[in-house]
């Protein structure tokens, strides 16, 4: 049940278990002719997807990072991160992709710079800029009929703040347009090709027409707008979806208190298209490099400019709450947990990504150690990343010795694997058979059926009449 890590050159199989996998495969036709050389600053997740995609739609791009470990791995064909399909599309591009240390060398042919540099929080919640003022520093004199398309999210006012910089340094030759990602980790090869909206954000028409002529084989609307407007889109869009999630989660708490069941309630809701049926999963929250960062971005944008949002300091508190929230439950449950096992199932912020950033998981690991419970987790392809991570964790490499001899299992990322548990298994490997499913994952009467005690988030808690049966020969 573990996946292997991402490698260049066919060491995945094909399909590699991911429901997206094939789609990349349908697209390889669109490359062929050779198109614009361009240059990706930044090999990160946001980079590699980008740089991969656009050389399957035929165009040779050099991918350029400070990193001098990253470029290695990269030219020796290795991933270094789990993205279902990135490792198909990069190696059938493989002739048209080159990565370098060089920033001369990204200058060197292309005209088109994609900036795809990290913009983590500061202490402060507002972004960290350095990796932005670096490309603009490292810009060659020469660099005439560039243009640089940020695709990094940034504060509004970033894109002005670097027109200005250019300006002073006497590069007005050198056009600047936004283009924000809206890639999902786990489906980004899909969403490049797929994506709901292109936003083409311009002080100018220099680079504009240029830049909506790469996507032209992409079927979905183009928006031309003003830099600060395309800015502002990509946050506004990011704080919406993450306040429709803690919404929801909201109503699951209230749904506990009363009797309701947030599944039928979210479905029904969803029915009525001015609200729809996305991002209304009741959960242990939202996690992830984006949500978080750029939410809590947007609330200090806000406050920088003189303006409180209310509603945004709202998401990020019930958030952190949310995620605590699986503890007190377990308490309720186990009494105190000191002494107490515990299983996490799944640990990345959400399924098909090895990605651990902002992830439920550490924030539930951390609490359970802290009131001194035993700690056990399981996950298809985070296991490696979370060595570092979840230090006093035990990790385990089969599902089912993460729950052998376990108080309670909590179900944190809603991985397809786990829809094949064994239940009965389970059932008897655990000291005490106990399901808390923080995803709404599974079927509440199946695993019941299997005389483990379930519950889950926002619905009616029923107690397994063999978890009751066992519970009384414990005590
Ligand atoms: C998000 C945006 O979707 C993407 O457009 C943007 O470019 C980057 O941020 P991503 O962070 O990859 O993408 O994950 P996403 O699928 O949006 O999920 C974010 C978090 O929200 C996950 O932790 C997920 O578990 C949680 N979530 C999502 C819920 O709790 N409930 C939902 O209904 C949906």
């Amino acid at each position: 049940m573990t996946k292997p890590a991402g490698t260049i050159g066919g060491a995945w199989p094909a399909g590699n278990g991911s429901p997206r996998s094939g789609a990349a495969g349908v697209l390889s036709d669109r490359g062929g002719t050779d198109r614009e050389h361009l240059a990706v600053l930044g090999a990160g997740w946001v980079g590699l997807v980008t740089a991969a995609c656009f050389a399957e739609l035929g165009h040779r791009v050099t991918v350029r990072d400070v990193s001098e470990e990253r470029i290695g791995e990269l030219t020796a064909g290795r991933l270094p991160f789990y993205e279902p399909g990135l490792a198909d599309v990069v190696e059938r591009n493989r002739a048209r992709l080159s990565f370098t240390l060089d920033v001369g060398e990204a200058f060197s042919e292309a005209r088109l710079i994609f900036v795809c540099v990290g913009t983590p929080s500061t202490p402060t919640g507002d972004a960290d800029l350095s990796g932005v003022r670096r490309v603009i520093d490292e810009l060659p004199r020469v660099a005439e009929g560039v243009t640089l398309i940020m695709k990094s999210t940034v504060p509004v006012g970033t894109g002005a703040k670097v027109r200005a910089a250019l300006d002073a340094r006497g590069a007005r030759n050198v056009g600047y347009v936004s283009n924000p990602e809206f890639l999902a980790e786990g489906s980004a090869v899909h969403d490049f090709f797929n994506p709901q909206r292109i936003l083409i954000g311009s002080f100018d028409s220099r680079g504009a027409e240029r830049v909506g002529e790469l996507y032209g084989a992409i079927p979905a609307p183009i928006r031309h707008m003003d830099v600060a407007s395309a800015e502002m889109t990509k946050y506004a869009s990011n704080a919406f979806l993450a306040t429709k999630i803690s919404f929801v989660n909201e109503i699951a708490n209230v749904c506990e208190q009363t009797g309701a069941d947030v599944v039928t309630v979210a479905e029904a809701m969803g029915l009525d298209c001015r609200i729809g049926p996305h991002f209304l999963q009741a959960g242990i929250g939202y996690g992830g490099s984006c949500f978080p960062k750029d939410v809590a971005a947007l609330k200090q944008l806000a406050g920088n400019s003189g303006y409180h949002f209310q509603l945004l300091t709202a998401v990020i508190e019930v958030n952190d709450l949310q995620k605590r929230r699986v503890v007190t439950r377990l308490r309720e449950h186990l009494g105190p947990l000191a002494g107490k096992t515990v299983a996490l199932l799944g640990l990345a912020f959400k399924p098909n990504t090895d990605d651990l950033r902002e992830a439920s998981s550490l924030v539930l690991a951390s609490r359970l150690l802290a009131e001194g419970a035993d700690v056990r987790a399981w996950d298809p392809v985070a296991i490696e990343s979370a060595r570092e991570l979840l230090d006093g964790v035990e990790l385990c490499d089969d599902v089912l010795d993460a729950v052998a001899g376990a108080d309670a299992a909590v179900i944190v990322t809603e991985w397809e694997e786990l829809r094949q548990l064994p239940l009965e298994t389970v059932r008897d490997l655990m000291r005490r058979p106990l399901v808390l499913d923080g995803r709404n994952f599974l079927d509440p009467n199946e695993v019941r059926g299997a005389g483990i005690d379930y519950e889950a988030i926002g619905r009616p808690a029923v107690r397994a009449p063999v978890a009751r049966a066992l519970e009384l020969q414990v005590s």
